[in-house]
């Protein structure tokens, strides 16, 4: 019998939980129906991938797009067209939008802003602070929502739990995984003198190691005490790698592409402000700590942080700049970059970005390329060769900080549930992302 798919992509090179090998891919009503060699199959369109590489899509857990209230820097339409022109199939988008992200309404007002204007599908994480905490059960458990986020240092916003009585009482209280920004509030406050009118690199001599250290610990012991699971976000120093290295039982772990490329003294020297992020990039050995987390299992996902500022408020004189940088559409060749360079797998680098996230979040029917799956895919040329410049940038904000960075590997194709929505930069309409579900929400199953 001759099945008839709406898609096979031939004869691509599959990269996931098996291995690496030579499939076609069926694809019907957005799902994965069959993989293998499928020359009798028949399919309503066909895609000649042969010397091209396909991933399971790529989920990037940590971005900022900023609506409401800050459109001015993005917005839900601008950001997911940068994801998908760089090859991201879902985003996981933070709470300090204005007004903040906290109740079940707001919630509710970013997934009915998403609906026909996201180019990938999405979800939303809610900030916890001291006044949602009895609500948190409720807000874990809303469609569209990632779970819960937790400043524990002050950044780009006002969400901010810096008391420890709060941060337990909302550990306590959940029972998803949540996300935390572990940078302690007390130290910055006390360092601030330490920073340097008009200098960005003393941006990491404030936000220093110890007071990353400090937040990690604080978070994960009481992660420990609880039993509850905790995901620390962009871990920037080496001291956390170790330390969090031997508490693995209920803290993942993130990192992100720019505190494994750039590296200070230089990308402050070249990059001034534009590098600036929280928490910052700090020197070689940090960088190269946090690969080793990434050579020995130690860390779990990649995240972008994507954080875009205009140029307007990354050009006053440090303090009075704006911490954060894009990232999402160029997380995948910067990644595919390091791959050529040998320095991680093209398979752990979808450990990191699509089986990870499933795992740690609790993904439903995404994540892995599997028949009955969610056709989402990112489709790579390992082989091309591009120079990543601003004017490629989809972002509202307009820069990259590896404008000029020439690279090996690119994302040519993005898939969302079996519809190409970016082919060799173009990025087609109409924009119908859907929220993503999580096995312990009651989205639609
Ligand atoms: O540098 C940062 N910028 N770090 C964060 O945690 C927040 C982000 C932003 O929203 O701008």
């Amino acid at each position: 019998m001759t099945v008839t798919y709406d898609l096979i992509i031939k004869g691509g090179t599959v990269v996931n939980h098996d291995g690496e090998g030579i499939r076609d891919i069926a694809i019907a009503a957005g799902r994965i129906a069959a993989i293998g060699t499928l020359a009798n199959a028949k399919a309503a369109s066909t895609i000649e991938a042969r010397g091209l590489h396909i991933l399971p899509g790529v989920i990037d857990s940590q971005v900022h797009f900023r609506e409401p209230g800050l459109e001015h820097k993005e917005d839900l339409l601008t950001g997911s067209r940068a994801a998908v022109a760089g090859g991201v199939t879902a985003v996981f988008e933070m709470p300090n939008t204005k007004p903040l992200t906290t109740s079940a309404e707001m919630l509710a007002d970013k997934v009915r802003r998403a609906q026909n204007r996201m180019f990938c599908d999405f979800a939303f994480f809610v900030g916890g602070t001291r006044d949602n905490v009895a609500d948190i059960p409720a807000l874990e458990r809303l469609e569209g929502s990632a779970g819960i986020k937790v400043f524990m240092g002050s950044s780009t916003g006002d969400l901010l739990v810096d008391d420890e009585p709060t941060l337990e009482a909302i550990i306590a209280t959940l029972s998803r995984r949540a996300s935390f920004h572990a940078e302690d509030e007390a130290r910055l406050k006390s360092r601030m003198h330490l920073r340097r009118a008009g200098d960005p690199s003393s941006h990491p001599e404030w936000r220093d190691v110890e007071a990353a250290l400090i937040a990690t610990k604080r978070l994960v012991g009481l992660a420990e005490k609880h039993r509850k699971r905790v995901h620390v976000l962009h871990i920037s120093t080496g001291d956390e790698i170790a330390f969090l290295g031997n508490h693995k039982a209920y803290a993942s772990v993130e990192v992100t592409p720019h505190h494994l490329t750039l590296v200070s003294p230089d990308c402050y020297e070249r990059l001034g402000a534009y590098a600036q992020m929280n928490p910052p990039v700090r020197d070689a050995a940090h960088r190269a700590a946090i690969w080793h987390g990434i050579e020995n299992g130690i860390v779990d996902v990649l995240g972008s942080d994507h954080a875009p500022h205009l140029r307007e408020e990354k050009d006053h004189a440090y303090p009075d700049t704006h911490s954060g940088m894009t990232g999402v559409q160029t997380l995948v060749p910067i990644m595919l970059d390091h791959v050529n360079a040998g320095r991680l797998s093209l398979r752990r680098l979808v450990d990191l970005t699509s089986h990870g996230p499933q795992r740690i979040f609790g993904i439903v029917g995404k994540g892995r390329i599997a028949v009955g799956y969610d056709a989402d895919l990112t489709v790579v040329d390992m082989k091309r060769q591009r120079t990543i410049s601003n004017s490629w940038i989809e972002s509202r904000c307009g820069w990259t900080p590896y404008d000029g960075v020439s690279v090996t590997g690119w994302p040519v194709g993005t898939f969302v549930r079996g519809k190409h929505v970016m082919w060799e930069g173009e990025i087609s309409s109409p924009a119908a992302g859907e929220p993503v579900r999580f096995l312990e929400a009651s989205a639609r199953a």
